[in-house]
C-alpha cells in the first residue's frame, strides 16, 4: 500500500479510534504499483459465542462485543467491500442463539461471507446455520483475489454418529477447551476433494486467501487448536504464489509461514483464551514466530480482544492489531524471509513481560 492510501486509510479510521477499539478487523488488501488489480477492504468479525439464556435472555457481555463490532463495521470509511463472520456465532448451536446472532449481524451494511465454527454446528450438524446462510463450504473472486471458506471443524463419522444420549450431549461434548471427550477438527476427504476441482480453475499468480474457523495448521492438539488433515489442506495450496489462511477459533493472535501459506488468527468479540503454554501442564505447540499477547485482564470487559485491518502487499498480508487494553501490534510480512514477523515485539529484548493477576 502507498504511503499516500496509508495515511487517508489511518485518517478513514480515526472516527472508529473514538469510538473505542473493537474486535473488528479491517482487511486492506493492495495490489501495488503497475498491477491492474484494484485495492480493497475486507473487514472480519469472529467467535461472538451468543449464549441463550431461556425467556428470550441472552448473555450480555456476548451481545455487546457483537454490536460495537457491527457498529465499528458501520463507522468505517471507507465502507469494506464485504465482511468474513469467522465462526461461533452461537454457544450452542441453537435456533434461538443463531438466529440472535444474525439478527445483530443484520444491521451491517455490507455482504457478509459466513464460516462454520463448531459450536454453530454439532447440535444439529449444521442444519439451521444451512437454512439461513446457504452451503457450509464455498468460494467467491474479488478483484483479483480468490477466496474459498472452508467448514474446517467436521470430524470422524464415528465420533459424530455415535449414539449420543441427546443432539446437545455431542454439542457440549464438542464445545469443551480442553475436550477429553470431543474428536479432532477436519475439512474431511469430501471437501478435500471439492477444493482440488475448485482451485483447478486458478491461475498460479492469482492470489488465494482462505478463510477457515480452525487453523488448517497444527498447533495444540489438546484444545483442538488443531485441523487434523491441515496437511492435507496445504498440500492443495502449494502451487500458488501467495496463499494466506486467516482463522478464528483460538481467540488470540497467532501468525506463522510453512511454505508459500502465511497463516494468521483474528481476535474474537466475546472473550481471550489464554496460550496453550499458560497451563504448565499443557505442552506448547504454538507456532515459533507468534509473539504472545500477555493474558486478558478479567476486570476489563474488552481486554485482550481487538480489531486488526491487514494490507496485502502484491496479495502478501500485513495484519494490524488495534487492542484496547495491551499495545497495538502489526504483524508484516518480511520479503526478505518470506515470513511474518511482529515488528515492535518480534526481539526477544523488546517483549512486554507477562502480566499478572491476583
Ligand atoms: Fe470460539
Ligand atoms: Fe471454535
Amino acid at each position: 500500500m502507498k504511503d499516500l492510501n496509508h495515511r487517508e486509510f489511518l485518517k478513514g479510521t480515526g472516527a472508529l479510534v473514538v469510538a473505542g477499539a473493537l474486535p473488528v478487523s479491517l482487511v486492506k488488501v493492495a495490489f501495488g504499483a503497475g498491477s491492474a488489480n484494484e485495492d480493497f477492504t475486507f473487514a472480519h468479525i469472529s467467535d461472538s459465542h451468543i449464549s441463550y439464556l431461556g425467556k428470550n435472555k441472552f448473555v450480555r457481555n456476548w451481545d455487546r462485543g457483537l454490536i460495537r463490532a457491527v457498529a465499528e463495521v458501520n463507522l468505517m470509511t471507507p465502507q469494506p467491500d464485504f465482511i468474513i463472520y469467522g465462526g461461533d456465532i452461537a454457544q450452542l448451536g441453537t435456533k434461538e442463539e443463531i438466529d440472535h446472532g444474525l439478527e445483530l449481524m443484520s444491521k451491517v451494511r455490507s455482504k457478509v461471507h459466513y464460516v462454520m465454527g463448531e459450536h454453530d454446528y454439532y447440535v444439529d450438524l449444521g442444519k439451521h446455520w444451512e437454512s439461513r446462510l446457504g452451503p457450509q463450504w464455498y468460494s467467491f473472486d474479488h478483484k483479483g483475489i480468490h477466496f474459498v471458506v472452508l467448514n474446517s471443524i467436521l470430524t470422524y463419522d464415528d465420533w459424530t454418529h455415535k449414539n449420543w444420549p441427546t443432539q446437545m450431549d455431542r454439542m457440549l461434548a464438542m464445545a469443551r477447551l480442553d475436550n477429553p471427550g470431543g474428536s479432532p477438527f477436519m475439512v474431511g476427504k469430501e471437501q478435500r476433494d471439492w477444493l482440488k476441482k475448485d482451485l483447478k480453475k486458478v491461475s498460479k499468480d492469482t492470489p488465494i486467501v482462505v478463510c477457515s474457523h480452525s487453523p488448517i495448521q497444527k498447533i495444540f492438539k489438546g484444545w483442538n487448536f488443531w485441523t487434523d488433515d491441515a496437511e492435507e489442506v496445504q498440500t492443495l495450496l502449494k502451487r500458488f504464489d501467495k496463499v494466506t489462511v486467516i482463522y478464528g477459533h483460538v481467540h488470540q493472535i497467532q501468525y506463522n509461514q510453512i511454505g508459500n501459506i502465511s497463516f494468521h488468527a483474528v481476535m474474537a468479540t466475546a472473550w481471550p483464551w489464554p496460550y496453550p503454554s499458560t497451563y504448565s501442564q499443557a505442552p506448547s505447540y504454538m507456532p515459533e514466530l507468534t509473539v504472545k499477547m500477555n493474558r486478558g485482564d478479567p476486570f476489563f470487559e474488552r481486554d485482550a480482544t481487538g480489531w486488526q485491518f491487514i494490507n496485502t502487499h502484491s496479495g502478501n498480508v500485513d495484519l494490524h492489531y488495534q487492542l484496547p487494553n495491551n499495545q497495538n501490534r502489526s504483524v508484516v510480512f518480511d520479503t526478505k524471509t518470506g515470513k511474518p514477523v511482529d515488528n515492535k515485539f518480534q526481539s526477544v529484548k523488546n517483549r512486554i513481560p507477562p502480566q499478572t493477576h491476583y
